[in-house]
């Protein structure tokens, strides 16, 4: 490792301190963990040294991505056989190098990385074959969170509607790879978050006080001919599952969870009075109960960060229920820079810009965060994991 480390003057006792914290977890991926399963090779991706340079350079200034894609090679070929895309975006390529130099670029100390749509039920898959490519995803995602201490972090892959598949991954990535949290689509083959058929998952993922990001997927039904279900479906796919969620008390009934919705909610915050208000014609709660349950819900700013888009959001969730999303690599990166910077040129106080960029999601995963950076300080804590 130390051979590796720059050798300048001043640039050596800090890179030097950097590159130990890494040795613990690198001695213990190479005592204990499957090498022949690492999914990318040391060579070509970039050093850990490199990975780590962000612990000077964003002292002052740093996010954390919730909403942030991996395609890993063995995925995106699987998707490319069966000529699968993700609501009529084409599957991009990933790379560990290109979405590191990105969150450098853009100061991003960790993305917590989630999959796409279509996620692991793919058409024509038996409920094995996804539970199969779940585990595989889940298990790739955690390599990168050892490999690549602190900077990648992961929503776990589930299988729903196959309730009994997603209870056992949930478990499993969540007790023993350590996931950030889960991730799951709007809606999965035409069946809304909220169903109390989904009930069971619910408890398992509150007593872990589990944080969701919901992500679109598909809208079922027929598109707008010659118009891209990414384009527009997909946020009313995430608002259609906010609503569900509320009208079925899930927010209500499982206090503990934490619900992340992708590109500012899609138009809830927008339409938030008007759904609280109509909702409750189904449910005879007050509006304010309503308004009080659509508002315990965090939107990421992928997106999302447009000068209209961002003061609904705002005037709807407030500053404490924003996070940063980026959406590498499905956003292009000239979109993603464009976005940021509309961003970090509205007119915020620092505070709550850091509220958005970071805070609100370093308290969010402040378990799994803190796992990893116990890992960076503490031997006994990197042996005990
Ligand atoms: C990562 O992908 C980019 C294309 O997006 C490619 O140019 C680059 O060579 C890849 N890097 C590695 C290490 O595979
Ligand atoms: C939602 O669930 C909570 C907790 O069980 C309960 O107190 C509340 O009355 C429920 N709301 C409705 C409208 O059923």
């Amino acid at each position: 490792m130390a051979e590796s480390i720059g050798t300048s003057n001043k640039e050596t006792s800090g890179l030097k301190n950097f590159g130990s914290k890494f040795v613990l977890p690198v001695l213990l991926m190479v005592l204990g963990w499957k090498l022949a399963v690492i999914p990318f090779s040391s060579s070509s991706g970039p050093s850990i040294v490199e990975a780590g340079r962000y612990s000077r350079e964003f002292a002052s200034f740093r996010r954390i991505d919730t909403h942030a894609h991996f395609v890993p090679p063995f995925y995106f070929d699987t998707l490319k056989s069966m000529n699968l895309n993700a609501g009529g975006r084409e599957v991009p390529r990933w790379n560990v190098s290109d979405h590191l130099q990105l969150m450098n670029r853009l100061k991003i100390e960790t993305s917590i990385l989630s999959v796409s749509t279509p996620g692991a039920r793919l058409p024509g898959f038996d409920v094995l074959q996804a539970r199969k490519l779940a585990r595989e995803l889940n298990e790739y995602a955690h390599m990168l969170t050892v490999t690549y201490p602190g900077r990648f972090q992961f929503f776990a892959t589930l299988t729903l509607p196959d309730l009994e598949g997603s209870i056992d991954e949930a478990i499993y990535a969540l007790d023993t790879l350590k996931a950030a949290g889960v991730v799951l689509l709007a809606n999965s083959e035409g069946e809304y978050l909220g169903h109390k058929k989904f009930d069971p998952l619910m408890e398992v993922l509150n007593s872990r006080e589990t944080t969701v990001f919901i992500h679109p997927n598909t809208v079922p039904g027929a598109a707008t001919e010659g118009v891209p279900q990414f384009v527009i479906d997909f946020l009313l796919d995430t608002t259609r599952a906010a609503a569900s969620l509320v009208l079925n008390n899930v927010t209500g009934r499982y206090p503990n969870l934490h619900w992340i919705l992708a590109h500012s909610g899609g138009f809830m915050p927008f339409a938030g009075y008007r759904m609280g208000g109509a909702l409750n014609v189904v449910t005879k709660e007050s509006t304010e109960s309503l308004l009080k349950e659509l508002r315990t819900f965090y939107a990421d700013t992928a997106l999302s960060s447009s000068p209209s888009a961002l003061p609904s959001t705002i005037a709807f969730l407030t500053y404490d229920h924003m996070t940063f999303g980026s959406d590498f690599p499905f956003a292009p990166n000239f979109v993603i820079e464009q976005e940021t910077a509309q961003l970090d040129d509205f007119p915020l106080s620092l505070d709550k810009r850091h509220l958005i960029n970071y805070e609100n999601a370093d308290r969010l995963f402040s378990k799994p965060l803190s796992h990893w950076r116990n890992v960076w300080s503490s031997p006994n804590a990197a042996h005990s994991s």
